[in-house]
């Protein structure tokens, strides 16, 4: 696949756009399979590279992942085989989520140990801390973590320090099939993981208040395969909402959630879109120019970190100074030096983004960054003087099926190089 994006600014994007399937619910899901034996069946999966990394991580495990549209058909074996290897891990930092799922299926695992990121270091203490609670035990060597858990996992109370979305997803993973009831404390509410406690019930579990501060698991003995449909991308969504928002047209988003995305379509609204949403689809139009606010980012559902990036783009050009506050990542902030180049300012204090609204941006070549800044970066591109170059373009394949085509149909003047 090609590597670069080539846009040039200036079009408003009209229309519609159909979104698929959370990426970081199909992944969850995906993992969720390797719980029971048979033939499971995943609808609405996005085709996007980390979804076609996790297919290999299953391969790896012994299982098999077809994909026919948008349905993935997942074989898992009987003795699957409890090892995520490192080129796998080190390429998609969810496949540690294979730990929780394999100690609690075959009472051993083997995952290399992820590295960090652009976003800070990503530690996984919580997970660690959760599971060996619960019984499991940890040894590091030569980069590869080795878990087992030599009486099997039984159920216990987890209070996690912060509600991190893996370590809940891990825990619950883990004890869907421990002995006894687990209690998650604090733990993450996002829509995501309710999906996966969703397929989980499908498949047998007993699960209590997911989507709620406090899960209560109560273990079972074994699970069965299960067909599920992956609820839609909330942030497929609002990134589309707001590349329409930031070029003053008006978009519709179809097949989305709007509920799921009520702080950030209450930050767009502040900014002076017109914000229409219904059950199941969302319209916005644009302003001619943003006005600046404040944005902090939080855990669900408080305002996604994973629509900073984009939220910084669009409020590049607002008028007014906007302070976007980042509550999740140490760091975040590498494209911001790519949004200067294109005449934007703003800076970086610890935290804080600063965002002082300038009146007009101008394209030139730019880093991808990561998957979010991409998108990012393409949506500053539409609102661009001239022609915007994203190099690095492979990052959005992480997150976004069809941005490219997706956007062109909208009306932006746009292809892969
Ligand atoms: N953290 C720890 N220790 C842990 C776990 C987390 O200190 O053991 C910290 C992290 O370093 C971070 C914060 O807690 O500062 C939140 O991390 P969390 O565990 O909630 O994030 P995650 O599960 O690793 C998922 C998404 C991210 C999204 C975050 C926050 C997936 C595959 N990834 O990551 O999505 O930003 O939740 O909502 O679900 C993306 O899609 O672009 C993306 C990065």
């Amino acid at each position: 696949m090609s590597d670069v994006i080539l846009v040039r600014g200036g079009a408003p994007l009209n229309g519609a756009v159909e979104v698929l399937g959370a990426k970081n619910a199909v992944l969850k899901l995906m993992v969720a399979t390797l719980l029971a034996p048979g033939r499971h069946v995943i609808e609405n999966a996005p085709n996007i590279l980390d979804v076609e990394i996790m297919g290999r991580v299953l391969d790896h495990v012994g299982a098999s992942c077809v994909r026919s549209g948008t349905t993935l058909t997942i074989d898992v074996p009987e003795d699957p085989i409890p090892e995520a290897p490192l080129d796998l891990v080190r390429q998609m930092r969810a496949s540690i989520l294979v730990l929780g799922a394999l100690l609690a299926r075959t009472g051993e695992a083997r995952v290399a140990l992820p590295g960090g990121d652009d976003f800070g270091s990503r530690p996984i203490d919580y997970h660690i801390r959760g599971l060996e609670s619960m019984g499991a035990v940890f040894e590091l060597r030569h980069g590869v973590l080795y878990g087992t858990a030599p009486d099997g996992l039984h159920g216990t109370e987890v209070f996690l320090e912060f509600p991190s979305v893996g370590a809940t997803e891990n825990l619950l993973l883990a004890a869907v099939l421990a002995k006894g009831t687990t209690t998650i404390g604090n733990a993450a509410r996002e829509p995501e993981l309710t999906d996966l406690a969703e397929m989980l019930q499908k498949m047998g579990a007993k699960i209590d208040g997911a989507g709620t501060s406090t899960i209560e698991v109560h273990g079972v003995g074994s699970l069965e395969p299960a067909v599920h449909r992956t609820v839609p991308d909330r942030l497929e969504a609002g990134t589309y909402l707001v590349a329409g928002a930031i070029t003053g047209g008006t978009v519709t988003v179809e097949r989305c959630r709007p509920e799921h995305l009520r702080m950030e379509l209450r930050k767009l609204a502040d900014t002076g879109c017109v914000v229409d949403a219904n059950e199941d689809s969302v319209t916005i139009t644009g302003p001619d120019r943003p006005t600046a606010v404040d944005v902090a980012t939080l855990p669900y559902p408080g305002f996604h970190t994973d629509m900073h990036p984009q939220m910084v783009a669009y409020l590049s050009v607002a008028d007014g100074t906007s302070l976007v506050t980042e509550n999740i990542y140490a760091g975040r902030f590498r494209y911001l030096g790519e949004l200067n180049r294109m005449g934007a300012d703003i800076h970086a204090d610890g935290q804080h983004v600063v965002i002082r609204g300038v009146d007009e941006l101008s394209g030139c070549e730019i880093d991808g960054c990561d998957i979010r800044a991409a998108a990012a970066l393409t949506i500053a591109g539409l609102r661009a003087d001239g022609l915007t170059t994203i190099t690095e373009a492979h990052h959005v394949d992480r997150g976004y099926d069809g941005w490219v085509d997706k956007l062109a149909s909208l009306g932006a003047t746009i292809e892969r190089a």
